[in-house]
């Protein structure tokens, strides 16, 4: 039920520091450590690499999940649309696992690659929202999201809690391969919690934005380096699948080899700066657009903050950095979306779950 909540969308925005703390408490045991199924760890321990394959949003989710099991447990991560993977299967390792990520759990193009790899004799993990859904049942292990229903086509706290989950995997397998983290997780995800409150009580200042920069625009860029240019792909879906404007996302680097030429007048971009080590040369990328006309918007941290910035995040750890950036783009897209007067929770020619391939 949407209760006093105009659209499903805005109350799973909201829903979203509640999910965290319950991701938190699901995964943890009696004394506070974060735990999962003892043969998840030992399957994705023992790979040689890892192979993550989903949809939209959830391919977007995995993006960030091959920087968290790259960088805590070391082991080297593909991601791969699943559409694409069932035509040019990649030469696969000796000892592959394989993740599938999906909210729905009934994914047609992600169930073909699953159906695939079971026949070559591998193993499988979905990372899902419905227990007992197709992938769910159909793969050796399952991780569940504890999100909730969703029921807004647009995903959005599907895909903070999947990169909750895959934090608390990567974690999991981190300890267990002896691999040094040099955080404590359920601190920061702590810190996430508070921080995705402040930026859900912040949705005047989104409100102000979409309607500054978006309210009459054909198109909009989002741009960004590492983990934000992975944000950014995920902002610009959320705009794209219910506003109607055309939105791209572009890593900042790529800019100068063609996409730059898009560039005219008061075209807005939307600019993600929560990374210290790309945070200059993201600037850099900004001053290039600016040059040729583009109306910036610039969204950062905490400690990177300069003075035309247009909103700023409170601190959180940088790894962790997707789970509350995707706040703001969730809510600009939202609210451009109210004011071109489109159906928010229903946008046209989509459905909630993609069942055919
Ligand atoms: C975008 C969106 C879609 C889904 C995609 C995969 O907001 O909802 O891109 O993420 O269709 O769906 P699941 O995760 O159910 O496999």
């Amino acid at each position: 039920e949407k209760g006093t909540y105009p659209h499903y969308m805005l109350k799973e925005i909201d829903e979203q520091p509640l999910v965290i703390r319950k991701i938190v408490q699901a995964y943890q045991n009696e004394e506070g450590k974060l735990t999962i199924d003892y043969n998840i760890s030992e399957a994705v321990s023992e790979a040689d690499r890892v192979y993550i394959v989903a949809c939209g949003t959830s391919y977007h989710a995995g993006l960030i999940g091959k920087q968290f099991i790259e960088k805590m447990a070391k082991i080297p991560v593909e991601v791969h649309v699943a559409s694409e993977f069932v035509y040019n299967m990649p030469i696969l390792s000796e000892k592959p696992l394989f993740i599938f990520i999906s909210q729905s759990g009934e994914t047609a193009d992600s169930r073909a690659v699953l159906v695939a790899i079971k026949e070559l004799g591998y193993k499988s993990l979905t990372i899902t929202n419905v227990q007992g859904s197709t992938l769910s049942r159909e793969a050796d292990f399952t991780m569940l999201l504890h999100a909730g229903p969703e029921i807004a086509v647009a995903s959005t706290k599907a895909y903070t809690a999947q990169i909750a989950v895959l934090g608390i995997l990567a974690n999991v397998v981190a300890e267990f391969r002896e691999q040094q983290v040099d955080f404590d997780l359920v601190k920061e995800l702590g810190i996430i919690a508070t921080v995705m409150e402040a930026l859900c009580d912040s949705k005047e200042q989104f409100e102000e934005i979409a309607r500054e920069y978006l309210a009459v625009t054909r198109n909009c860029f989002f741009i960004g380096r590492s983990l934000d240019y992975y944000v950014g792909l995920e902002g610009a879906l959320k705009l794209k699948e219910i506003s109607y404007i055309q939105a791209e996302g572009f890593a900042g680097g790529e800019l100068k080899h063609g996409t730059i030429a898009l560039i005219e007048e008061g075209t807005p971009i939307i600019a993600l700066s929560t990374q210290n080590e790309v945070n200059l040369s993201i600037r850099g990328n900004v001053k290039e657009v600016v040059a040729r006309g583009a109306n910036p918007c610039i969204i950062t941290m905490k400690g990177l903050e300069e003075e035309d910035d247009r909103f700023v995040i409170p601190e959180v750890h940088e790894l962790l950095s997707p789970l509350v950036s995707v706040i703001p783009l969730q809510l600009i897209a939202y609210y451009a979306a109210l004011q071109r007067e489109c159906d928010v929770d229903k946008p046209r020619n989509l459905a909630k779950s993609v069942t055919v391939e």
